[in-house]
């Protein structure tokens, strides 16, 4: 009260000071939410919405999207990948002198030589062709040097799902860029979206037009043949068939094979994911209670086995959707690396942390559901296994998240890799055509904003490289040790 009065005091006190008119308090402009005049309001209001207009907004997001998509496209309509410089190549993909490898190239006339844009200019090349070129200086260059990535012959390639519950922490970004620095670097790779939102897939430019076109059938396949060797042990006992519907009939005739795609990418494919996946949500929790004993955990690893999927690639990359559904499940119990992505924020600490806790009671109670009966037939008991499981920080800012990172790996201990992924402008703002770093022409950035980016990917797929060459070798010697 005596400071208000104060105040008022000394107001005065300028007003006489200046002798004019009775000075007003200066304007401060009013919160924007207040004065708002309901008439006014109206008159800008449209009619209220029915269902219908769900479908015109999602009209209008379509052709947007087709536009957008549209651009830069090459003449059949399909992305295509930029080209790889010489600086690139031998900075990050053939680590060699680039006088040497101009050298090797002129000595080759037979290998890939580039092309350039101007007379002179540098030499520009497709990444199969650079993967030709790694190929001939991993047979002919310095042993010492690793040019071909380690991959112990006759185990099977190693599936990695990136998941958490808790939305826009980074999963498809970090599939999406291990999955093109795990094919830089010449491994083969295979992208399953697992995600009806389809993000991954449109970042490979997949076409899904349904459900058949994603992995629901394959899963659909697993499940009829449960049903069918049910069927074989009821008509053994004289007790009638449980008939296949349409579905399940379909999906018998459907292999792996018939759903990956091409990329733009050479040596990445996918099995793409498309809105209707969502009904896989729907389905199989019916299926799960007509087939009690039908091991739905198993379905997508048992499937791709089956089909020599496996054998095919190096290393499979499956994106999840933000929700721990019976889809995400699947991924997760396919996986043999589980990375679950998230920033340095309380909130997304705090959700990633009810998500452990509920993997925990999901498998935990898949486990104790199967034993009941394993116990009881003395079989052996199901546990399930993952050779490794990292926290990965992702989008950071180390001018201010610097404690709070510090304060979550200190509590995470080595479930969270010690490399952080920056927050970067080069992500996200590229557009349509253009996903992320491994895929952005460096010349359009600046070159140390570029190379900064590039750098924090490159360590994440480091550390990732290192737990699966890691996870391999302890197989390896495994193997080898069974084999004595
Ligand atoms: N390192 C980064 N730097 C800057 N932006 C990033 C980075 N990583 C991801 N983003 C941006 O954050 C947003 C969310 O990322 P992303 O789509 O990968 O998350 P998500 O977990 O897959 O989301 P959802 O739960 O919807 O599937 C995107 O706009 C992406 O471009
Ligand atoms: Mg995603």
């Amino acid at each position: 009260m005596a400071e208000a009065k104060g105040r008022k005091t000394a107001a005065r006190g300028r007003v006489e000071l200046r002798k004019g008119p009775p000075a007003r308090e200066p304007q401060v402009p009013l919160p924007p939410y207040f004065n708002i005049a309901p008439d006014a309001a109206l008159a800008e209001l449209e009619a209220p919405l029915t269902t219908a207009g769900f479908a015109e907004i999602a009209r209008s997001c379509a052709q947007g999207r087709e536009d957008l998509a549209a651009r830069g496209l090459d003449e059949e309509g399909r992305k295509s990948l930029r080209l790889f410089s010489t600086w690139e190549i031998t900075r990050y993909l053939i680590p060699v002198a680039t006088a040497h490898f101009r050298r090797v190239l002129k000595a080759n006339p037979d290998l890939p030589q580039g092309i350039s844009e101007t007379e002179g200019g540098a030499k520009w090349f497709a990444l199969d062709e650079v993967l030709r070129l790694r190929a001939h200086f991993a047979a002919e260059g310095s042993k010492a040097k690793e040019y071909r990535p380690y991959r112990p012959a006759g185990l099977p390639a190693k599936m990695v799902a990136v998941a958490n519950f808790k939305g826009g922490v980074g999963k498809t970004s970090t599939a999406a860029h291990l999955a093109m620095s795990a094919a830089l670097d010449g491994y083969r790779v295979l992208v399953i979206d697992l995600d009806s939102q389809g993000s991954m897939t449109s970042i490979f430019g997949g076409r899904v037009a349904d459900e058949w076109g994603t992995v629901f059938p394959l899963l659909a396949r697993h499940y009829a043949g449960h049903l069918q060797s049910e069927n074989r042990l009821r008509v053994a006992r004289g007790d009638p068939p449980v008939p296949l519907d349409e579905t399940l009939n379909e999906a018998l005739k459907i292999r792996a094979g018939d759903l990956i795609a091409k990329t733009h990418w050479p040596n990445i494919d996918l099995i793409g994911a498309q809105l209707n996946l969502y009904w896989a949500e729907f389905q199989i929790p019916v299926w799960r209670m007509q087939g009690r004993s039908w091991k739905l955990w198993d379905a997508l690893t048992d499937v791709l086995a089956e089909d020599g999927v496996l054998d095919g690639y190096d290393v499979i990359f499956i994106d999840t959707p933000p929700a721990l559904g019976y889809l995400t499940i699947n991924g997760l119990a396919a996986a043999d690396i589980l990375l679950v992505p998230l920033g340095a924020s309380f909130l997304e600490f705090d959700s990633t942390g009810r998500f452990f806790d509920m993997l925990h009671s999901t498998f935990r109670s898949i486990e104790e559901g199967e034993n009941i009966a394993a116990r009881a037939l003395g079989r052996e008991e199901l546990s399930f296994e993952w050779d490794a499981v990292r926290a990965v920080l992702t989008r950071y800012d180390g001018a201010q998240q610097g404690e709070m990172a510090a304060l979550m790996q200190a509590y995470m201990g080595r479930t969270m890799a010690p490399e952080r992924q920056d927050f970067t402008a080069l992500i996200g703002q590229a557009g349509e055509q253009v996903n992320g770093i491994y895929e952005a022409d460096y010349r359009d950035f600046n070159r140390d904003t570029y190379i900064r980016g590039r750098e924090t990917f490159d360590a994440t797929y480091a550390a990732f490289k290192r737990l699966l060459v890691g996870i391999w070798r302890r197989e390896e010697l495994a193997a080898a040790e069974a084999a004595e």
